[in-house]
């Protein structure tokens, strides 16, 4: 029996093939684009994207700093959108990148715009705003954070600015233009977001979440397949790690006896991350199964806390 607590890095997971490719440029089920795709972005896009299969991508090179380079590359590590990428790309995307410093309520995306680029946080705060078509008022639907991309839809999706966005402090982030991203990024991300987004929407504890969120959460997510009889949490270990059985079934054992059995779109290993203790059972694989991993900030960040609280006060005796 293998313990599987060691994550396999992302390029080396054992990725399904990627049978949504086709899903390219379609956002995901519940997602809304704006209807009045306007103006050059859309129109041009299309074309824009036939002139280029013509031609060889030559990725910009912004000269930059030793010191400056290794900020970047900091960045660049901690943020799953960028995670995947081999040696080669992401030196490319550490090329392409132009450092954007700005002061306190900027506003560097205005909703309903066309956009060129999307960013990475280094430091500081962005809110995110949705203007309401009814009332116009001004909504933050999302405070983003150092690690953070924003301004990822409009180059997904070839769609105006779903929000605007602007700082809370003095903050630096980092700029990727449209065509590297769409060479060498693109795909990836995009493929993950629609392949995910089917099922997680189907997952019970997942359902308050929306769309938009649900998108953070598959660019964060880890997967992995193991055997049967894989031992995937013990009882009594340190764990820093929730999972979502995506595929095959699981057991719970407490002081080896069996307390609880799993099947796809159950989840576990909650208990350890919300009260910072030893894991409480031990969780075994039955027959090959595939697990959806999610690392302890991303869980404090994106799932609802006190609602898996109040479940496992009901689930466990
Ligand atoms: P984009 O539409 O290119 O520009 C605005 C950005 O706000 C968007 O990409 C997302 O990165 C970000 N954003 C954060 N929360 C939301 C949300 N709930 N809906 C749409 N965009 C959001
Ligand atoms: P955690 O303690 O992080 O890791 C083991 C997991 O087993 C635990 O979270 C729960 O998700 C799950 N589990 C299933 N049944 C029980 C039980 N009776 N008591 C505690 N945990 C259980």
């Amino acid at each position: 029996m293998a313990a599987v607590e060691a994550e396999k890095k992302p390029a080396e997971e054992e990725e399904e093939s990627e049978e949504e490719d086709d899903a390219e440029d379609e956002p995901p089920p519940d997602f809304e684009v704006p209807q009045n795709r306007k103006g050059r972005q859309s129109v041009s896009a299309e074309a824009y994207g036939a002139w280029n299969k013509k031609r060889e991508f030559v990725p910009p090179v912004i000269p930059k700093s030793p010191e400056q380079t290794e900020r970047l590359k900091g960045v660049l590590v901690r943020s799953f959108m960028f995670a995947a990428l081999d040696e080669g790309e992401f030196n490319i995307i550490v090329n392409a990148m132009q450092e954007v410093n700005v002061d306190t309520s900027q506003r560097i995306i205005n909703q309903k715009e066309d956009g060129d680029s999307l960013f990475v946080i280094e430091s500081g705060s962005f809110d995110c705003i949705i203007k309401s078509n009814e009332d116009g008022t001004e909504r933050v639907v999302k405070t983003c954070v150092p690690g953070d991309v924003f301004g990822e839809l409009a180059l997904l999706y070839n769609a105006p600015r779903a929000a605007s966005v602007q700082s809370r402090e003095p903050s630096v982030c980092w700029q990727l233009d449209r065509e590297t991203f769409n060479h060498i990024v693109k795909e990836s991300a995009q493929n993950k977001r629609n392949r995910y987004d089917a099922f997680l929407s189907k997952v019970p504890l997942l359902s308050s979440m929306d769309s938009y969120e649900r998108s953070q959460l598959a660019d964060a997510l880890r997967v992995s397949t193991v055997s049967d009889g894989t031992v995937i949490v013990t009882q009594g270990e340190d764990g820093d790690k929730f999972y979502i059985l995506e595929e095959g079934a699981a057991t719970a054992l407490k002081d080896g006896a069996p307390v609880m059995e799993y099947g796809v779109g159950d989840y576990f290993g909650e208990l350890a991350l919300i009260k910072n203790q030893a894991r409480a059972a031990t969780v075994v694989a039955k027959g090959v199964s595939k697990l959806l991993t999610i690392d302890r900030v991303t869980f404090k960040r994106l799932l609802n806390v006190s609602d898996l609280e109040q479940r496992a006060s009901s689930m466990y005796t």
